[in-house]
């Protein structure tokens, strides 16, 4: 394997690697702007210039592939001198509002500003102001604050494919655009604000909510597909307030669709179940979440005695954790060793997919299966064995004389063309869910129910990968995760813990672990601390 030198230290590097690769690999910082691993080398923003023995310029670290023996200086007064003029000819027209930027606190141009940085600006002329512009759906362009490294564009080029940003004009006039009536509309266009290292581009959604050193990382996966897309979700004071990529080589690499990136929303909907409810001589009334449980229970234990085993079923959702199919499984066939084990619906459209805007090579694929866990309930169903059956199969059945029935999707389910079907009209009905629907409404106990950032658990996805997600925040009101319930109901010992639940299960559950998380949030500085 070669190797090279980076300031007096000598790091391995692999074959066809650029400078910046292996600086990065062995944890050597090199500044950088235009450079990012999921896109082609530009080499147009200059701060990585580098001093390389034999050559008598400075070189761009990202565009220059190694050599076996080379001895490189990144620190080197002259490369230092570079990064500051670069600095001081990025900041001649940028604004410098940091203060009111979101950007601020993640942004590398405050960041380098801050290594190598004039004290006092000699600029003395106006700055040259460029509009702002609404480019997307979701996204906003500070043209202002853009430093032209045209990650962005290449990005829509390269990965989303569809080409919508562009740079027009020339020289200090030059900025981003989009094509007239042409927005940047397509399902990975949030990437774009993620990519950015300054603060030009922004998601409408995150605007003004939060300041970045506020935010706490939970490292998660995505609900809105069977992608299992890796993602942090930046929460603070019990709310998500955004959800960010999580790089993983296998699945989504740098990347999310916009999807996973709003999949959020519906853990803060205004719909959401909070108060645990049970019908008390027909009419619904607010009871304490163990008196509903605990009246669930005696009613299906009732149930199965007097009209014998078969009579009840358990609907396990695709939303659920393995583990948690698993306990509910469990429970219910602890009450009745024949109960039906009914797979919940899953959602489906077409795969979309993204393609290189020249070579037409596949970049990125969004499942068309909605929901992210079919697979694993699957997998926990069949080594619960006995009776099953598919959602299509369950609601054209007769009502079965009572049942416990799990939802927890992202938008209402239970209605098939609007209607609720056959078997979940009769019948005693336990309904475990997120939000209110109808079906919610006609329930005989409803105990409402934790959506996958105030819970832990794993989920497998469409190919196969079992992949465990951390509780971010506590669920609203008197919602509990599902887990808990079961864990109780079945009469153990302690709280719900995902890794106990997926060693019982054995393998290839036992070696699902948490992710580890994305840093450890540092306390708010005392000038910066909420009042
Ligand atoms: S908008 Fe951001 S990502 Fe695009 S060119 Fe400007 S600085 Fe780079
Ligand atoms: S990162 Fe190398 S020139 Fe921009």
């Amino acid at each position: 394997m070669p190797s090279i030198t980076v300031d007096g230290k000598t790091i391995p590097a692999r074959p066809g690697q650029m400078i910046i690769q292996a600086c990065h690999d062995a944890g050597i910082d090199v500044p950088h702007y235009c450079y990012h691993p999921g896109l082609s080398i530009v080499a147009s923003c200059r701060i990585c210039l580098v001093e390389v023995e034999g050559i008598p310029k400075l070189v761009p670290a990202c565009q220059t592939p190694i050599r076996d023996g080379m001895v490189v200086h990144v620190t080197s007064s002259k490369a230092i001198a570079n990064q500051k003029q670069v600095m001081e000819y990025l900041l001649v027209n940028h604004p410098l509002d940091c203060p009111v930027c979101d950007q601020a606190g993640e942004c590398l141009l405050q960041d380098y500003s801050y290594q190598y940085g004039r004290a006092q600006s000699r600029f003395e002329e106006d700055k040259h102001k460029k509009p702002k512009k609404d480019i997307g759906l979701h996204v906003l362009l500070y043209n202002d604050r853009c430093i032209m490294c045209t990650r962005c564009v290449r990005f829509t080029r390269e990965v989303s494919g569809q080409s919508e940003l562009m740079v027009q004009g020339r020289g200090h006039k030059e900025e981003i655009d989009i094509f007239p009536g042409k927005p940047l509309d397509n399902k990975l266009s949030g990437n774009v604000v993620d990519l950015c290292p300054v603060g030009a581009l922004l998601d409408k959604d995150f605007l003004f909510q939060q300041r970045v050193w506020l935010l706490k990382s939970t490292p998660s996966i995505s609900p809105a597909d069977a992608g299992g897309e890796n993602i942090y979700l930046h929460w603070n004071e019990n709310r998500i307030y955004r959800v960010k990529p999580r790089y993983n080589a296998e699945i989504n690499k740098w990347w999310i669709s916009d999807d996973t990136r709003y999949s959020y929303k519906a853990v803060h909907a205004d719909n959401r179940l909070v108060q645990p409810v049970m019908k008390v001589m027909g009419a619904p009334s607010r009871v304490s979440f163990n008196e509903a449980a605990d009246h669930a229970d005696a009613s299906l234990r009732k149930i199965v005695k007097e009209r014998g085993q078969g009579s009840l079923y358990a609907v396990l959702s695709p939303m659920m954790a393995c583990e948690e199919a698993y306990l509910l499984g469990t429970y219910i066939r602890s009450l009745d060793p024949q109960a039906l084990l009914v797979m919940g619906p899953t959602p489906r459209s077409e795969d979309e997919v993204f393609k290189h805007y020249l070579s037409g090579e596949e970049t990125f694929r969004i499942q068309g299966e909605k929901v992210p866990n079919r697979k694993g309930v699957e997998r926990i169903m069949q080594s619960l064995g006995g009776a099953t059956a598919t959602w299509e199969r369950f609601v054209v059945s007769p009502a079965k004389p009572g049942g416990w029935i799990v939802g927890g999707y992202l938008s209402n389910w239970a209605t098939v063309r609007g209607e609720l079907p056959d078997a979940l009209r009769d019948g005693f009905r336990v309904v475990q869910d997120t939000l209110s629907s109808e079906l919610s409404e006609r329930a005989d106990v409803v105990l409402p129910s934790a959506f996958w950032a105030e819970k832990e658990g794993c989920w497998e996805n469409f190919a196969g990968k079992l992949q465990a997600f951390a509780k971010a925040i506590n669920p609203p009101g008197q919602a509990r995760a599902e887990g808990d319930v079961y864990v109780r109901l079945l009469g153990r010992r302690g709280r719900y813990v995902a890794q106990d639940i997926r060693n019982e299960l054995g393998e290839p559950f036992a070696s699902v672990t948490v992710p580890l998380p994305e840093h450890e949030a540092p306390a708010p500085a005392v000038e910066f601390a909420e009042i």
